[in-house]
C-alpha cells in the first residue's frame, strides 16, 4: 500500500494564476498515452468538448495537445508537410479553430529529426517552413521530439534552430523540448523551450514512475518559471496504476511543478481518479506563483521519500511517499524540512483538513 500526504506550514492560498504555461506549469491533455497513433479529427473535437463539459477546463487544464501521427510521411514538392488525409480530411486549421472556440489552447507535435518517432514527416531541414505552418494552423504549443535526427548534429543545435524559427513567426508558442534528458538537457534546454523532458518515456506502471523520480530528483533544481523540468505525461486513468499509486503520481508531479498533461480517456475516467486530477488544493500547489519545484530531501530506496518545496506566503509543501506495502508512521520535523518560522500550522491537502501538530516550537 502506498500513501502520500501533503502538509503546509500555514494555510494554503487557493489562488490559481493565469495559466499560460510559462509563469506556472502548463496543464492540459494529450492524445499519446491513451491513443498513440490512433487519432483523428473526431477524437480531437470530442476531447475538446469533454475537457470543457467534464470540468477539466475549470480545474485548470487548458491545452489540448495532438501528439504524433497527424502527419503523413510525405511533403509536397515545395516542401509543405502533407497531413494524414485519411484521419484529418479537413486539415488541421478547422480542428484548431474548434479547440479555440471552446476556450482551449491547441498543441501539436513534431521531431527535431527527419521523421517523428512513429515514422511520420518531421521538421529537420524544414524548420522555418514548418514553424510558419504551425503558426498558420493556430498552434499554441509545440512538443518537439528527438527521433530520427542526423548523426553528429547536437540536440542543442537542432532545438535552437526550431526555437528561432518559431520566434520568427511572431506567434507565442509554448515549446516543449522532448529530448528525454539526453545530452544534459537541463543545462541548455531553457534557452530554446519552456519545458524539457528529463527522462525516457513514461510507461503505464509504478516501476516507471519510480525510475523517473530517481532521475528527476537529481535535476529538478534546474526547473522554474518558463523552464519546467518535465518528467512526462500523466498515466492516471489508464488502468495499470492502483488508486494509491495514482494519487501519489499526481501528488509528486504537482509538487515538482511538472507540466500536468493528462493522458486518459476523458469520457470514462473513474470518478475517484477524476477527483484526484481535479483536486483544487493539489493543483494550487502545482500552480503556485513562486514556481519553485519541490526537492527530494530524503530517499531510502523501496522505503520512503520526502520532498519539500517552498510556496508563496511562507508556505511549504511536503510530500511523503511510502514505498512499502504496509503502513508506516512518519514523524516530520518541519525545521528539518527547512521551515524556520514559528506558529506553524499543517494542512493535509487530500483530506482538506488541518493536521494536529505535536510539540510546536
Ligand atoms: C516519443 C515521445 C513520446 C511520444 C512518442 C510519439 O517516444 O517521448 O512522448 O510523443 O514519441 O511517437
Amino acid at each position: 500500500m502506498l500513501e502520500v500526504f501533503f502538509i503546509t506550514a500555514s494555510s494554503l492560498i487557493l489562488l490559481i494564476q493565469a495559466q499560460d504555461g510559462i509563469s506556472t506549469p502548463p496543464m492540459g491533455w494529450s492524445t499519446w498515452n491513451k491513443y498513440g497513433c490512433h487519432i483523428n479529427e473526431q477524437l480531437i473535437k470530442d476531447a475538446a468538448d469533454l475537457i470543457v463539459s467534464q470540468g477539466y477546463h475549470n480545474a485548470g487544464y487548458t491545452y489540448l495537445n495532438m501528439d504524433d501521427c497527424w502527419q503523413s510521411n510525405e511533403r509536397t514538392s515545395d516542401g509543405h508537410i502533407i497531413i494524414d488525409r485519411e484521419n484529418f480530411p479537413n486539415g488541421i486549421r478547422p480542428i484548431s479553430d474548434y479547440v479555440h472556440s471552446k476556450g482551449l489552447k491547441f498543441g501539436i507535435y513534431s521531431s527535431a529529426g527527419r521523421q517523428t518517432c512513429a515514422g511520420r514527416m518531421a521538421s529537420s531541414g524544414y524548420e522555418l517552413q514548418d514553424a510558419q505552418t504551425y503558426a498558420n494552423m493556430g498552434v499554441d504549443y509545440l512538443k518537439y521530439d528527438n527521433c530520427n535526427y542526423d548523426e553528429g548534429v547536437s540536440a542543442k543545435t537542432r532545438y535552437e534552430i526550431m526555437a528561432k524559427a518559431i520566434n520568427t513567426t511572431g506567434r507565442q508558442i509554448f515549446i516543449s523540448v522532448c529530448n528525454w534528458g539526453t545530452e544534459n538537457t537541463w543545462e541548455w534546454a531553457y534557452q530554446y523551450g519552456h519545458s524539457f523532458r528529463t527522462h525516457d518515456d513514461i510507461y503505464n506502471d509504478w516501476k516507471s514512475i519510480v525510475e523517473i523520480l530517481n532521475v528527476h530528483a537529481t535535476v529538478v533544481n534546474n526547473s522554474g518559471p518558463g523552464q519546467w523540468a518535465d518528467p512526462d505525461m500523466l498515466e492516471i486513468g489508464n488502468d495499470r496504476l492502483t488508486v494509491d499509486e495514482s494519487k501519489t503520481h499526481f501528488s509528486i508531479w504537482s509538487a515538482m511543478k511538472s507540466p500536468l498533461i493528462l493522458g486518459n480517456s476523458l469520457s470514462d475516467m473513474p470518478s475517484e481518479l477524476y477527483n484526484f486530477v481535479t483536486n483544487k488544493n493539489v493543483i494550487a500547489v502545482n500552480q503556485d506563483p513562486l514556481g519553485l519545484p519541490a526537492k527530494r530531501i530524503l530517499h531510502v530506496a523501496h522505503d520512503k521519500d520526502i520532498w519539500v518545496g517552498e510556496l508563496v506566503n511562507q508556505t511549504m509543501v511536503v510530500v511523503i511517499i511510502n514505498y512499502m506495502d504496509q503502513h508506516q508512521t512518519f514523524n516530520i520535523d518541519t525545521h528539518y524540512c527547512g521551515y524556520i518560522g514559528s506558529d506553524i500550522r499543517a494542512f493535509d491537502l487530500w483530506e482538506n483538513a488541518t493536521i494536529p501538530m505535536k510539540d510546536q516550537r
